[in-house]
């Protein structure tokens, strides 16, 4: 891989080329495996970066080497105007491709604006087939509304994945179902272990399923699973099947961590930078702009920041330190 003197480079060797935006904490979803109970914590508004804020960090970011952006929240569609923002990333040199990950309740009527404003790519969350189950892990009875919107996504010419956290007792039974629902629809599923980055406290090793577990489950009900290769700093490992039809993948956050491929780093919409999903610590970034610092000064100060990344949740798991609630999803934005 080239390198350059400008990367960002931590002490690991690990070099950022993935910047994850999140431009809201607000949700109009309740998932248990992210958002705390009657949460009424909100970032104040105020705080937000503005669309021009953030586009200002990308420039600086890209020209450290980062080549990909992922949009993310909260649910970045309760954002008014995300276009405008895309559009504008779309425009800044170095950026190879900007994607989004919805709850998919609020994109069927924004799908086509979206992919015309640059979009390459959405993923969208959905955790079950069953509208019961649906409003229970997530608090909203919207199954049809998302469903109608993965169908509609499909039928765009955009790239789309289907992002499912599998919780013990509560949806790992509909795997099968999900696998079904790839080599029908040709879209990927990409299966989640559950993180203990959720707001609600209830995360315990008991409800994490394992990545070898699922294999097992879905080789038995759908013949071997064979790998694919893919870009080793994807945190998920893809697999397809031997009549070709259907991609699977895994996010073995908590059985087999990735940290050590890590290439992402990312900020909170009021422009905190977190260089680890599971780091306490973050480096406000809207304060730097706020002081109208100049772009050498910001690009020195995210290089000595990522120096800094720690080696993730591999070291967490290393000292028996995982408990429920390490951070909050819904503002660091997964
Ligand atoms: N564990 C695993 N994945 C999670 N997500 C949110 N919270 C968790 C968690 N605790 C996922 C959502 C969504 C993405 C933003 O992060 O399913 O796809
Ligand atoms: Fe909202 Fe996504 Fe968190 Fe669910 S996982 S509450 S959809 S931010």
């Amino acid at each position: 891989m080239p390198t350059s003197k400008n990367d960002l480079r931590d002490s690991f060797g690990r070099i950022a080329k993935k910047l994850r935006i999140s431009v809201t904490d607000r949700c109009n979803m309740r998932c248990i495996y992210c958002m705390p109970y009657n949460n009424t914590n909100w970032l104040n508004q105020q705080n937000l970066l503005s669309f021009d804020q953030i586009s200002h960090l990308v420039k600086i970011f890209a020209s450290l080497g980062i080549e990909n952006i992922k949009i993310t929240g909260g649910e970045p569609l309760v954002r008014n105007n995300l276009t405008l923002l895309i559009k504008s990333l779309s425009s800044i040199n170095g950026i190879k491709s900007i994607s989004m990950t919805t709850n998919g309740l609020l994109l069927k009527d924004k799908v086509i604006d979206l992919k015309e404003s640059g979009l390459d790519g959405i993923n969208i969350s959905l955790d079950t087939f069953d509208p019961i189950r649906f409003k229970a892990m997530s608090g909203i009875d919207g199954l049809d509304t998302v469903m109608e919107s993965i169908k509609m996504t499909i039928h765009q010419d955009i790239r789309v994945k289907i992002n499912t956290v599998v919780i013990k007792g509560w949806n790992d039974d509909e795997i099968p179902q999900f696998v079904k629902f790839s080599k029908e629809t040709g879209c990927p599923v990409k299966f989640i272990e559950f993180m203990p980055l959720d707001g609600t406290g209830i995360w315990s090793k008991d409800l994490v399923v394992s990545k070898d577990e699922m294999i097992e489950k879905i080789n038995n009900d759908f013949g071997r699973l064979n790998s694919i290769a893919n870009d080793k700093a994807d945190p998920a490992r893809l697999y397809n099947f031997e009549d070709g039809v259907g991609t699977i993948g895994f996010i073995p956050s908590i059985t087999k961590p990735f940290c050590q491929d890590c290439d992402r780093v990312r900020i909170t919409a009021d422009g905190n930078l977190y260089t680890c999903l599971f780091e306490k610590k973050s480096y406000n970034l809207r304060q730097l702009l706020d002081e109208g610092r100049s772009d050498e000064y910001i690009s020195k100060y995210l290089r000595e920041c990522v120096t800094k990344k720690p080696e993730g949740i591999i070291k967490i798991i290393k000292n028996h330190s995982l408990k429920p609630n390490l951070n909050n999803m819904y503002t660091i934005g997964g």
